[in-house]
């Protein structure tokens, strides 16, 4: 060691393969942390991260493999990028989700949005026709009573959304669309803008939850 400071250009080349070690160091630390949360897609292609992760829950093509999970397929790109986002910043609070939002780039979001929002949304009829017809209603014509309004207005008279702020409700899983409805009820989920899901959802009861949803499900 004391050669390679006695000689200038020995004292540089020491350095300079010193600082290179700091670096590979700081690399391989920064790695470790990620990992250790889980999640670190580098570079990944949306292909490879759906074939890994997304597509687990969600469905290599975004209809999704348990009603609790939200279908994605033919869903409106921009609101796909709105809630990775709002995942990621916690402003949608999700334990699933969050890790894995925070992990995905720009870059990422923005192919994975235009990935899922291509393919093909395939509908489950809904056994109990009654509550379907009920919901029908429901979405086409709100609740004058208590001032609910039609929910075609802003979803489109087909339900499959109209972009880029309102989301695609056509063919999604009932579950997650009754569990969807009672967290903006309940104002447990907040990033609608302008609250305007917060305060139509509290105006519904839990039974127009159930018959709305059933009905949206059933929808092609
Ligand atoms: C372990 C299951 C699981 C995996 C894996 C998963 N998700 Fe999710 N995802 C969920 C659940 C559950 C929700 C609903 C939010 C909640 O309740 O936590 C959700 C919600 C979403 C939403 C919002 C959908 C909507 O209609 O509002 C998007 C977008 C999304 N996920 C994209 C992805 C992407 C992209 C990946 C892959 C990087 C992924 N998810 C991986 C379970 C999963
Ligand atoms: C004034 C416009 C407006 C009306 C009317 C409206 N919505 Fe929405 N809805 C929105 C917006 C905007 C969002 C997206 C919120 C976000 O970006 O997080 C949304 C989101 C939703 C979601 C969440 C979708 C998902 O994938 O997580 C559900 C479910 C929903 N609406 C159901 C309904 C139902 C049922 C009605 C009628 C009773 C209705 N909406 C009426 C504007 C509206």
């Amino acid at each position: 060691m004391s050669g390679y400071i006695a000689s200038p250009i020995n004292f540089w080349k020491w350095l300079n393969s010193l600082l290179r070690f700091g670096v590979v160091m700081l690399i391989a630390a920064g790695t470790t942390t990620s990992s250790a949360m889980g999640v670190d897609y580098g570079k990944d292609t949306a292909q490879k991260i759906v074939a890994e992760d997304c597509g687990a829950c969600h469905g290599i093509h975004g209809n999704s493999v348990a009603p609790n999970y939200p279908k994605l397929a033919a869903q409106i790109p921009h609101y796909i990028r709105g809630q990775l986002h709002d995942f990621a910043s916690g402003a949608r609070t999700s334990p699933i989700m969050s890790g894995m939002a925070k992990a995905l780039s720009d870059a990422q979001i923005r192919e994975l949005a235009q990935y899922f929002s291509q393919q093909t949304n395939k509908n489950t009829a809904h056994p109990d026709t009654s509550l379907v017809a009920q919901g029908k209603k429901i979405f086409h014509g709100g609740v004058s009573a208590t001032n609910v309004p039609a929910c075609a207005a802003c979803h489109g008279p087909a339900a499959i959304g109209l972009p880029p702020l309102y989301p695609r409700l056509a063919g999604q899983n009932p579950p997650y669309v009754e569990s969807q409805l009672l967290a903006f009820r309940s104002k447990q989920r907040s990033n609608d803008p302008r609250a305007m899901m917060r305060d139509i959802a509290g105006k519904l009861t839990a039974q127009e939850i159930k018959a709305v949803a059933a009905y949206l499900g059933s929808l092609p």
